[in-house]
Parts: structure tokens; sequence; C-alpha cells
């Protein structure tokens, strides 16, 4: 197929191919690259959540919580005395600054209602309690956009008992607060909920998307520059001269015997245009020689 086409073409129908070629495995190798830089960091960035939240939770553990309840047993005060309360309040505190990072502390049995557990996290919570496995992460499509998510279980301890055990021995607020319909019933050793953090993949895919653009366009641009140094160097030292020695050869042919085969540069060429010279001079002894 290549052989019906002109040099200069040819060299630009193989360029064309290696531009493509190029292109796919710059777009297919830097979009896996990328993928992995992406993910990478939306895992650090919820390690670090994840850790911030456990370190505020366990210094209200140590620090506030047996201050509280040792000096004041009656008082109800739940933002200084119940982790996962200060945990949702914290989160939502943080939200407003990164609303796109959710926290939640769910369950399928909750006191308060917005910390029910939805289909995937119930689905979570209960190979949590089936497996025993202790954390879980995986990418997931909620409401139509992309999460990195981790999730831990949370266990029933004997210190959770006093308000999640049954209405009558927890706390008159409260009950008042949350009523007596759900949240209790709580026994030691059970998984009663997780702790989901989902940190979007969707922004930092945008700006993998944006790179892997920008390389394709720098790639382009030095195709394009070397198509075009290409064809001139084409054009300049081969088909130039072949159309010059083509011309030559014609007048010749025609009986022009004193035009001359010139080529400027000191090439293949030249030596193809010197080697016709010397034919020509062969030709013309030889027409000398018959005609006398
Ligand atoms: C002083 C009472 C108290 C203690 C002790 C307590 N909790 Fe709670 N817990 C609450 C309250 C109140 C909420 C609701 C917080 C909110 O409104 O977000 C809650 C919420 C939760 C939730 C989120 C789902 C829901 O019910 O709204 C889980 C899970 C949970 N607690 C588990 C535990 C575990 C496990 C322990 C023991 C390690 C524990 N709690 C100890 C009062 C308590």
């Amino acid at each position: 197929m290549l052989g019906n086409l002109t040099i200069r073409k040819r060299i630009m129908v193989i360029l064309a191919a290696v531009y493509a070629i190029s292109l796919v495995v710059a777009v297919t190798g830097g979009y896996f690259v990328l993928k992995q830089e992406t993910t990478r960091e939306a895992i650090e960035k919820t390690e670090l959540f994840a850790a911030v939240m456990s370190a505020n939770q366990l210094y209200m553990a140590q620090n506030i919580r047996p201050e509280i309840l040792d000096r004041l047993p009656d008082l109800y005060f739940p933002e200084a005395t119940v982790g996962i309360q200060m945990l949702v309040e914290t989160a939502e505190l943080i939200q407003q600054k990164y609303p796109e990072y959710i926290f939640r502390v769910v369950s399928p049995n909750p006191l308060n209602q917005t910390n029910l557990s939805d289909e995937f996290e119930n689905r979570i919570i209960h190979d949590f309690s089936k497996l025993r496995y202790d954390n879980w992460e995986g990418f997931i499509e909620k409401n139509g956009k992309s999460f990195y998510a981790t999730a831990i279980p949370i266990e029933a301890r004997s210190g959770c008992i006093w308000c999640h055990s049954t209405p009558d021995a927890a706390h008159p607020e409260m009950v008042e607060e949350y009523g007596t319909e759900s949240g209790y019933g709580y026994k030691i050793g059970d998984v009663v909920g997780a702790r989901f953090i989902y940190v979007p993949t969707e922004k930092a895919m945008a700006q993998t998307m944006k790179k892997l653009g920008v390389s394709v366009l720098v790639l382009s641009v030095l195709f394009l520059i070397a198509f075009l140094l290409l064809d001139a160097f084409i054009v300049r030292s081969i088909v130039h001269p072949i159309e010059e020695i083509t011309a030559i050869a014609t007048d010749i042919s025609k009986g022009h015997m004193e035009k001359e085969f010139k080529v400027r540069s000191n090439d293949e060429i030249k030596a193809l245009a010197d080697a016709f010279n010397r034919m020509k001079v062969s030709l013309v002894k030889a027409i000398n020689i018959i005609k006398k």
C-alpha cells in the first residue's frame, strides 16, 4: 500500500503511525501512573483524617471523660463524655471547610436517626460482625460520586452499656432527646456500628485528566515540530534534487547533450548525479562512434 505513495508521503505516514502509537502508550501509561498517584493521595488523606479523629476521641477518653464522671457523676453532658457525639460534631466543623469530605459514625440501630447506616454501610457492618476483620477500605460510588472510603468496626464494651442497653438504664435526658425506640440493646462484644470516612476522588481524578491533557498537548506539539522539520528536510534534500535530475534526464533524452546533472549536496544523490554524468559522457562517446 505504502509503495504507491511518494517518498514524502510515505515518511509522513510512518511518522503519523509513530505519533499514534506514542499517543496510545503515553495516554494509557500516564493514566495508569497518575491513577496510582491519585489512589495514594486519597489513602494518605483518609489516613490522616482518621488519625486526627482517633486522637480526638482518645484525648476525650483519657483526659476529659474520667474527670467529668468523677467530679459530676449525675451530670448529663454528652459533649464531653460521648466520644461518638464529639467525633460527629468535630467532623461537622471540618465539613464547613471541606464539605466534600464525609465522616460518619453509623449503626443499623442508632440513637440519632441521622446516624442510620445506609445499604452499603450495612453490608460492611454485617461483614465486620460476621468475619471479624478490623478495617475495610476501597473505592465506592455514592450518590453518583466516587470516593475512597475506609471503615473500622465499633464494638460494644462494658462502658457503653449504661447508655445503650435499655432506656431505663440510660440517663433520662438522653432518653428524652433520642426516644426509646432505637439505639439500645447493645451486648458486650457485638459490632454495633462502624466509623466511615469518605474522601472524594473526583477532584483528584479531574486533576489527573488535566495532567494527562497537558502531556498529550506537549507530545503533539513535539511531533508537529518533528513533522514540519522532517518535511522541510525531505523536500530540500530528496524531492527537489530528484526532480532536478529527472528534468535534466528528460532534456538529455531529447538530445540536449550539453546539459549537466548538478546537485549542491554531497550525499547519495550527488553520487547518483555523478554516475549519470559519467553515463552521459559514455553515451556521447558511443553515439559519436556510431555516427562515424
Ligand atoms: C453517656 C452515654 C453514652 C455512652 C457511655 C456511649 N454512647 Fe454511644 N451514643 C450516645 C449518644 C447520645 C449518641 C448519639 C450521638 C449523636 O447525636 O450523634 C451515641 C451514638 C453512638 C453511635 C452512632 C449511632 C447512634 O446510635 O446514633 C454508636 C455506633 C455508638 N454510640 C456506640 C457506642 C459505643 C460502642 C460505646 C461504648 C464504647 C458508646 N456508644 C458509649 C451515648 C453514649
